[in-house]
C-alpha cells in the first residue's frame, strides 16, 4: 500500500503543497455542518496530523459518520498545507478521498476521555493506541537502539545466551521449571529424580534468570561481551516494579575489577539517558506535563552529575540513623529494602547511588569475596523514585574460593562444570552487571508502574 509515514509529512517541509497518501486510525474528530477535521495517527509520531475535510466538495461527505468514528482505520489521500491555526509551521491535509480500511464501532472502548493506566492494563491490545504507550514504546525502542550503540561502538559482541537452562544463576529459588512431563504422569514414578530423569532433557530444566554464567564463558574468549534479551523469574513479588518476564542487558568485561564495572555502568547510564533526551523530545515535553514535573531536570542531573558511590556499612549507618519509620528494621548484614534504597537515593542524595562490598550471605556464590572476609565486590544502583536497576559485580576468579562458596551454600557443583572450568583455564579478573531494561524505563519515563512500559506483562496470576 503506498503511503507516507505521517512523520515525515509533518517534518519534511518538501511535502507542503504536494499531493500524499497516508494511512492511519482515527484518534479524533469533529464533524460539522460543511466541514470535518479528523485527527489521524500511524503510530510513527507522537502528535497526530489533522485532516481538513470540506463537505461541500467532498465526494463521500455522506459517509462521514463512518469515516469520524474514533478508532477506525483509513487512507487518505490529499494536499499537505500549512496549518490554519498551529504557531509551530505545523501542517494540516486538505483531503480529495478517503478509504475506510477498517470500521469501529461505538463501543471501542478508547473514547475520547481519558481512560486511566489501571483501566487499560485490562485491555493490553488497545492501550498502545493511546499516545502514553505510543509515547513509551517510542522511548523503548530508542532506548534499546542506544543500548546497542553504546556496546557495538566499545568493540563488545552481542551474545544470545539461551533462555532454558540446567543450572539457576542467581541461586534464589525463583526459576520457572520447563517440562513436557504432565501432571497424569508423575504418578508413574516413584522418586522426584526419576520424574526428571524421564523430562525433556533428562533432568530438571527452567527458564533463566539471567544469562551472566554464560556471559561469563563468552567474555573468557571475547573480552568484552553483552546481552540483550529476556530473563524471568517466579519472584511472587506484587509490586510496581517487578515483572516475572524482563528484558535484561548484561554486560560482561574480562579484565575488569569492582572500580572499572562501576564506572562502565555510570558512563553507558549516561550515555542512554542522553539519547533519549536528544532523540525523543516530543516524548519527553509528554512526560514531563503528564507523568513527571521537573523530568528533564532529573535527566540532565543524571547526566551532568557524579553518581554517589557508598560502601554498604555506611549505608546502614546512614540509615540507623534516619528520621524515617521503615516498615523494615535496619541492621548490618539486611539485605536492603525498596523503602531503604529510596531513603538513600531519594532523601540523602538526590542523584544516583552506587551501594558497594555487601555482607556475602545476602548475595550471589560468584561474586568476588573481599579481603576482610564478610564482604563481597558487588554493587547495587539505586536511583530515586525506583530503587535498585542494577545488579552489579566483581566475579569470583579463584578456583578454590568459588568451589568454597558453592559448597557453603549446598550447590550441586556438576550443575556448574563449565562455569567452575572458566577459574581452572586462564582465569582472569572480570566483572559484569544487570541493567533491568523496564526499570531504566521507568527512570527516563517517570511512568511509575513497570506494567505500563512493557507490550504484555507477565505477573503474578496474570498472563494474556
Ligand atoms: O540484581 P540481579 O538479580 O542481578 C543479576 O541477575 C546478575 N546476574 C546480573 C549480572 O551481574 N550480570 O538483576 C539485575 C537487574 C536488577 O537490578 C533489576 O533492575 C532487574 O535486573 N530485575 C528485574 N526487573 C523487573 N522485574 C523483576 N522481577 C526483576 N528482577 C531483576
Amino acid at each position: 500500500m503506498k503511503h507516507v509515514d505521517i512523520i515525515e509529512v509533518m517534518t519534511d517541509k518538501e511535502y507542503v503543497g504536494k499531493e500524499v497518501t497516508v494511512c492511519g486510525w482515527v484518534r479524533t474528530a469533529r464533524d460539522s455542518k460543511t466541514m470535518a477535521f479528523i485527527e489521524l495517527n500511524d503510530g510513527t509520531s507522537l502528535k497526530h496530523i489533522q485532516l481538513v475535510v470540506d463537505k461541500e466538495t467532498f465526494s463521500k461527505a455522506d459517509k462521514m459518520s463512518d469515516l469520524t468514528k474514533l478508532g477506525c482505520s483509513l487512507k487518505v489521500v490529499g494536499t499537505v498545507v500549512p496549518s490554519a491555526v498551529a504557531q509551530d509551521g505545523g501542517v494540516e491535509i486538505n483531503v480529495t478521498d478517503i478509504e475506510l480500511l477498517g470500521p469501529c464501532p461505538e463501543d471501542y472502548p478508547l473514547q475520547k476521555k481519558r481512560t486511566n493506566l489501571e483501566t487499560l492494563r485490562t485491555m493490553p491490545h488497545l492501550r498502545v493506541r493511546t499516545n502514553t504507550f505510543t509515547a513509551v514504546f517510542r522511548v523503548r525502542s530508542v532506548l534499546a537502539d542506544a543500548i546497542h550503540e553504546y556496546f557495538q561502538d566499545r568493540h563488545y559482541v552481542y551474545v544470545h545466551t539461551p533462555l532454558i537452562t540446567g543450572s539457576d544463576c542467581e541461586g534464589a529459588g525463583e526459576m520457572f521449571r520447563v517440562t513436557t512431563q504432565s501432571f497424569e504422569d508423575a504418578a508413574k514414578y516413584k522418586t522426584a529424580d526419576e520424574y526428571y530423569a524421564d523430562d525433556f532433557f533428562g533432568k530438571t530444566a527452567g527458564l533463566s534468570v539471567s544469562g551472566q554464567l554464560e556471559g561469563e564463558v563468552a567474555a573468557m574468549a571475547f573480552g568484552k561481551i553483552y546481552t540483550f534479551g529476556p530473563s524471568f523469574r517466579a519472584e511472587n513479588s506484587n509490586t510496581t516494579r517487578h515483572v516475572a518476564e524482563f528484558w535484561h542487558v548484561e554486560p560482561e568485561v574480562a579484565f575488569a575489577e569492582l572500580p572499572d564495572i562501576i564506572e562502565i555502568a555510570e558512563d553507558m547510564i549516561k550515555y542512554i539517558t542522553k539519547a533519549v533526551m536528544d532523540r525523543c523530545p516530543a516524548e519527553l515535553d509528554f512526560f514531563e506535563k503528564f507523568f513527571e514535573k521537573g523530568l528533564r531536570e532529573k535527566l540532565t542531573n543524571v547526566i551532568e552529575s557524579d553518581f554517589e558511590i557508598l560502601d554498604y556499612t555506611k549505608a546502614i549507618e546512614i540509615l540507623e540513623k534516619a528520621d524515617a519509620d521503615f516498615k523494615f528494621p535496619v541492621s548490618w548484614g539486611c539485605d536492603l529494602q525498596t523503602e531503604h534504597e529510596r531513603y538513600i537515593t531519594e532523601e540523602v542524595f538526590k542523584k544516583p547511588v552506587f551501594v558497594t562490598n555487601y555482607p556475602k550471605e545476602i548475595k550471589s556464590f560468584y561474586m568476588k569475596q573481599n579481603p576482610d572476609g564478610k564482604t563481597v565486590a558487588a554493587t547495587d544502583l539505586l536511583v530515586p523514585g525506583i530503587g535498585e536497576i542494577i545488579g552489579c559485580s566483581e566475579r569470583e576468579a579463584d578456583y578454590d574460593k568459588l568451589l568454597e562458596a558453592m559448597n557453603v551454600r549446598g550447590m550441586n557443583l556438576d550443575d556448574y562444570k563449565d562455569y567452575i572450568d572458566l577459574r581452572k583455564f586462564g582465569s582472569v579478573p572480570h566483572s559484569g552487571f544487570g541493567l533491568g531494561f523496564e526499570r531504566m524505563l521507568m527512570y527516563v519515563t517517570g511512568v511509575q508502574n513497570i506494567r505500563d512500559v512493557i507490550l504484555f506483562p507477565r505477573t503474578v496470576g496474570n498472563i494474556r
